[in-house]
Parts: C-alpha cells; sequence; structure tokens
C-alpha cells in the first residue's frame, strides 16, 4: 500500500525522475498522489487527488538534485488534496513521505498541538514532519531529528523526509519496504571514488529498474542518509552502522512493462504460457530437503492471504492426495490464534507473491517466536518475507504489478505440487506433469480462445451475482475465482465446495444466475456434474470449464486434462473472463476501487 519514491544525485531533474518513477508504483495506491522537491534552499509540495499516471512529469522542470513522491492509499483522513503526501511542518521547512500508521498519532497529536503546532489534515502521517520539527529545536541536525522522530512513533512504518536546509534524504523503515536503487555512472558530477551517480528510495524496485538494478535493502528498525554521493545506513535506536552489500537483481525492465497489452492485468495472464515452467525450475535438492522438513515436522501450517491463501488450501489436498500428508491451514490473519499448536519442531510455510504482506508477516514473527522453522515461498525478489524466512522458494515468476494476483497464484501452485510430488517420492513424475502443463496453457491461451471468453464476459457481465462451484482442488479455486471477478468487475460472486450448496446457497439461484463448475477429470468428477445438474434444476445457466463437455453444460470452456495439475489449468480461463467483465463493465482491472497490491497493514 502506498507508493514512496526518492532521488537524491547528480541529475538535476529530479521532479522529474520521481514523478516518470512513481508511475511505475501506482499499483501500491492510487487515491492520491503528491511530490516535494528542494530547489533554491526550499522546499516546494505539489500534490492532488487522482491517479499520478495522469500527471505530467514535464510540468516539474525546476531545476533540483532532490525530490520525493508518493501515490496514497488512505488508512487515516479521506481522500483529499490536503491528506495526499507530502506532509510538511509548521515552518514549510520539512517535507515527509509515509507508508503504514502511526499508531499512537492521536496522543503525538495532542502534544504537539499542545506546543503550537497547527495540523491542515485528518492524516497520521503530519504528525511525523511536526514532531521532526520539534526535536530540531534540541539537535538542529536533521538525520538525528528524524531519528528522534522515528522512536516516538508506534506501528509499521517507511519515512522519507527531506529539510530545505539539509542537504540529505533520510529514511527509515520499521516494518513497511524501502529499497535503495545505486545507479552509478560516469557523469561529471560523480565522484571518482564511488562513481554513484544518483541513489533512488523506493517502496519497491520496478520505480527505478530503468535506471539500475543494483539494490541496497533497509530492515526494519534501520535508517538511512545520503547526499546524493554516498549512503550511510545504521540503527534507529543506536545509531550504530549497518554496512550493506550491493545486490543485482535478476528482473528486467522489458519484464516490468506492459508491452502491447491495454492492462497488466491481461499481459500477466498472457505470461503464464511461460511463468509456470520457471516456476518449476526449481533446485531438486532443495525441494527434497523442504519435502524432507514437512515430513519430519511436528505440525505443517500453511498460511498466506487473499488469492495466495487460496493457494495454501489447494496446498492441502495436493498434500493429501498426493503425498497422503495432513497440514494446517489458515488465513495469515487468523494464525496467531493457533499459536498453542507450535514447537520448536514445527513448521510455517507463509506464501506471498509482494513478500511484504503485513498479515503474513505477523504469521512469520509468531511461529519464529515458538521456535518454529518458516519456508517462503515468495515472487519479490529481497522482500522482507524472502529474507526472514529460513528457507526461501522463489515462483520466478517475474514482477507483478495489476492488483489481481494471476501468474504469481499459478506459481505458488507449481511450486505446492513439485514439494508434494517430492513428499511421495514422485519429484520427476510432478515435473514432468507441470512442464506439460505449462505447455497445454501455452496452446490454451490462443487469440480464439480469449476471443471466446471474452464474448462470454459481455454476455454475463449485467448479471447481478456469479456463483462457482468445485470440488476437491477446484474447491479453493471456486474461491480463487470469486475473489478474482469480486475485485475486478465488482459484480458479487461467491465461490462455494459443489456440495455445500444444497446445504443453503442453493436459494440464490434464479433462472439465469451464471454459476461456473470448474472440473477435472479425477474421482469426484461425477459428483462434480451431479452438483452442476443440481443448479441447472433451479435455473442456473451452468458453465462448465472442464476438459470434457457434459449435458449439464450451457456453456463448455474446454481445458486440458491437466490431472493433479488441474487446478492450474482451470483458473486460467477464470482469470481472462474476470478481465473481460471488467473491461466491459468500464472499469479498469489494474486499479480496483479501494484496494492496492501490496497490503502492508493489518
Ligand atoms: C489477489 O488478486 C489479491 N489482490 C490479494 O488477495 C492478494 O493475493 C493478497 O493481498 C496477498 O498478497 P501477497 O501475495 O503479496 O501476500
Ligand atoms: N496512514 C497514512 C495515510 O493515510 C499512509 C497510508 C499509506 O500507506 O498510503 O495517509
Amino acid at each position: 500500500m502506498c507508493g514512496i519514491f526518492g532521488y537524491i544525485g547528480s541529475r538535476k531533474d529530479a521532479g522529474k525522475v520521481v514523478v516518470e518513477g512513481l508511475k511505475n508504483l501506482e499499483y501500491r495506491g492510487y487515491d492520491s498522489w503528491g511530490v516535494a522537491w528542494k530547489s533554491n534552499g526550499s522546499v516546494s509540495v505539489r500534490k492532488d487527488i487522482g491517479k499520478i499516471s495522469d500527471v505530467r512529469s514535464e510540468d516539474f522542470s525546476d531545476e533540483c538534485s532532490l525530490a520525493i513522491a508518493h501515490t496514497r492509499w488512505a488508512t487515516h483522513g479521506g481522500v483529499t488534496k490536503l491528506n495526499a503526501h507530502p506532509h510538511t511542518s509548521c515552518d514549510k521547512q520539512i517535507a515527509v513521505i509515509h507508508n503504514g500508521i502511526v499508531e499512537n498519532y492521536e496522543d503525538l497529536r495532542r502534544d504537539l498541538a499542545a506546543k503550537g503546532h497547527t495540523f491542515v489534515s485528518q492524516t497520521d502521517t503530519e504528525i511525523i514532519p511536526h514532531l521532526i520539527e520539534e526535536e530540531m529545536k534540541t539537535t538542529k541536525d536533521f538525520a538525528a531529528a528524524v531519528r528522534a522522530a522515528c522512536l516516538k512513533i508506534h506501528g509499521r512504518f517507511a519515512v522519507v523526509a527531506i529539510h530545505a536546509a539539509s542537504a540529505m534524504l533520510v529514511a527509515a523503515r520499521n516494518g513497511s519496504p524501502l529499497i535503495v536503487g545505486v545507479k552509478r555512472g560516469k557523469g561529471e558530477h560523480a565522484p571518482a571514488l564511488s562513481g554513484v551517480e544518483g541513489y533512488f528510495i523506493a517502496s519497491d524496485i520496478p520505480a527505478f529498474l530503468d535506471q539500475t538494478r543494483t539494490v541496497q535493502y533497509l530492515d526494519d528498525g534501520e535508517m538511512l542518509v545520503s547526499d546524493g554521493k554516498s549512503i550511510f545506513f545504521s540503527d534507529i535506536r543506536t545509531g550504530e552502522e549497518r554496512p550493506k552489500r550491493e545486490i543485482e537483481i535478476q528482473w528486467t525492465q522489458q519484464q516490468a512493462e506492459k508491452g502491447a497489452f491495454e492492462h497488466y492485468m491481461l499481459k500477466e495472464i498472457m505470461d503464464q504460457k511461460e511463468s509456470v515452467a520457471r516456476a518449476v525450475n526449481q533446485d531438486d535438492a532443495q525441494i527434497m530437503t523442504l519435502a524432507k522438513a514437512i515430513r519430519e515436522a511436528q505440525g505443517t501450517f500453511l498460511v498466506g492471504c487473499g488469492t495466495a491463501a487460496k493457494a495454501c488450501l489447494a496446498a492441502e489436498y495436493f498434500f493429501s492426495v498426493i503425498a497422503e500428508t495432513h497440514v494446517n491451514v489458515a488465513p495469515a490473519s487468523e494464525f496467531k490464534l493457533f499459536h498453542h499448536f507450535l514447537k520448536p519442531e514445527s513448521l510455517l510455510i507463509v506464501v506471498s507473491q509482494s513478500g511484504e504482506t503485513a498479515d503474513v508477516l505477523e504469521a512469520m514473527r509468531v511461529a519464529k517466536s515458538a521456535g518454529s522453522k518458516v519456508l517462503a515461498i515468495v515472487n519479490n525478489e529481497g522482500s522482507t518475507i524472502a529474507r526472514e524466512a529460513d528457507y526461501a522458494l522463489r515462483i520466478n515468476a517475474g514482477p507483478e504489478r495489476a492488483v489481481a494476483s494471476t501468474k504469481a497464484l499459478t506459481g505458488q501452485l507449481a511450486v505446492f505440487l513439485l514439494i508434494a510430488y517430492a513428499l511421495a517420492g514422485k519429484l520427476q513424475e510432478g515435473k514432468t506433469l507441470l512442464l506439460e502443463t505449462s505447455a497445454a496453457i501455452n496452446d490454451l491461451l490462443n487469440p480464439r480462445y480469449i476471443e471466446r471468453l471474452k464474448t462470454l464476459a459481455e454476455k454475463i457481465s449485467a448479471k447481478r451475482d456469479i456463483f462457482i462451484i468445485g470440488k476437491s482442488w477446484n474447491y479453493p479455486m471456486a474461491l480463487e475465482s470469486a475473489i478474482k471477478i469480486q475485485e475486478v468487475s465488482y459484480i458479487h460472486a461467491e465461490g462455494f465446495a459443489g456440495g455445500e450448496l444444497k446445504h443453503g446457497p442453493i436459494a440464490l439461484i434464479e433462472e439465469g444466475t451464471p454459476c461456473i463448475a470448474l472440473i477435472g477429470k479425477d474421482e469426484v468428477e461425477g459428483d462434480s456434474i451431479s452438483n452442476a445438474i443440481e443448479l441447472k434444476s433451479r435455473g442456473g445457466y451452468i458453465i462448465g470449464i472442464s476438459p470434457e463437455r457434459s449435458d449439464a453444460f450451457d456453456e463448455w470452456i474446454r481445458v486440458p486434462d491437466a490431472t493433479a495439475a488441474q487446478a492450474i489449468v482451470n483458473i486460467i480461463p477464470i482469470q481472462v473472463l474476470a478481465y473481460f467483465l471488467a473491461v466491459s463493465r468500464g472499469k479498469n482491472p489494474d486499479m480496483p476501487r479501494n484496494l492496492a497490491k501490496s497490503v502492508t497493514v493489518k
């Protein structure tokens, strides 16, 4: 949630740089935007409601080498121009952008107000520049004042601050991501010693991927100070230096762009022609080690949020059906209630595309405090979850920018299937199945198939409700289908285990209600068809997503027979359908209302 981007260096067009880079973070929040830049010894701020993508970077033409920018996902205070970041101090010398929540902001605001500070917004963030201003009355040193202010803030945050009288950019993190991009060059201003042309400070890598792939990660409880030529990392509490390694990341700018596609969501759906095969590309020895860890664990728990939680539910079926292994699944946000069952011999498997989701991080910390080991299945390289886990498996999906998770899910499912096959002592069989499935997805995502789903979407896009049913691993995919349709098209969609309908929800079916049945050629195929017929008998319009046609279907969407990998292929037409449902209802699927890509608040 919220995109943060700052630049300090030898370039003279810092305002333009941050506006352009911030456009690549818009998926993190898009209710309002703002920029602060330093020129001629003063700080200027421009902000407004709306999308950063609509802002022209050429309008930020003041000569400056230090600028910060923010795209907001409001937590405290409505979506207004005054609530947009950056926020400033009383004397307008300090500007701050912030991601997270200042939990004790009411107390701090009261104290600061008593000292004469006045506030113009309803945000929690606004207390931060005032706190820094207050601290500067005693220290005079900007970085020291930011440090002192951070120590007074409770809650998770990432903060970037600038001051009219300081040549420094100061940033701090506690729970929300901040990554530094290091740009080297031969520019006339780049000092010979370090060769550094400038630093980018961002909440995610795509902000600066067109500039550099050399990164340094700020960890929780750390801050940084940079003058654009060098950078100093330290512990917020003690002030001690925290030396950092420079890491070269693998993602390319091309992977992060939407190319000829109108939306990232469709681009990322189409990426699945290759991304499933990339997920399968794991080190066999590591998969075997992890399978052994699951076999030996005294209790294995799987957690994630939203789509990733549905991957965990599917994995519960994979482990049971393929490997006869029991695991416990919970939404990450509910996990701490099960802490009594954690021992040092237990294993927590966390799944997260972004690797930054607050509820997942909390679940990890609960497990770690019980001494349990944590395996993370992640996409984002170098994310907090990947770095804090004992073991990390990457799904190698490449950057996923649309809010709706698509290729990350199929990558997560592929990795879980590999582990399940390894647990059953059949890793090579699992690999072969997944590579065949990947080839089948490549054939499936052809223009005729996409057109067919578009036509279907147009046919049902005016409906009030859509129901989705599935059994076995198609049940979590029915739940996932509902999320996909809800989040981008705003149609009321609900997923059920096929057998559960007759226990209540079937009362909702009316003449012509679209009902999607996810089916595979497996031991529950017959029961699934019966469930579809039950719906048809109540007037349901049955859309069968299945390798085989059935008389129960009013529409048949063919999918390849992928046996145990059926969940992966069955969800793909749903993703395409959800995309076109959004488009045909005039919604932007990349920016669903009220949502943000990475949910870094609890
Ligand atoms: C998926 O379409 C959603 N936008 C959402 O449920 C997402 O999967 C969830 O927020 C978890 O994110 P993560 O994988 O980055 O942890
Ligand atoms: N709590 C702050 C606000 O509502 C920051 C939210 C964010 O992370 O975008 O402005």
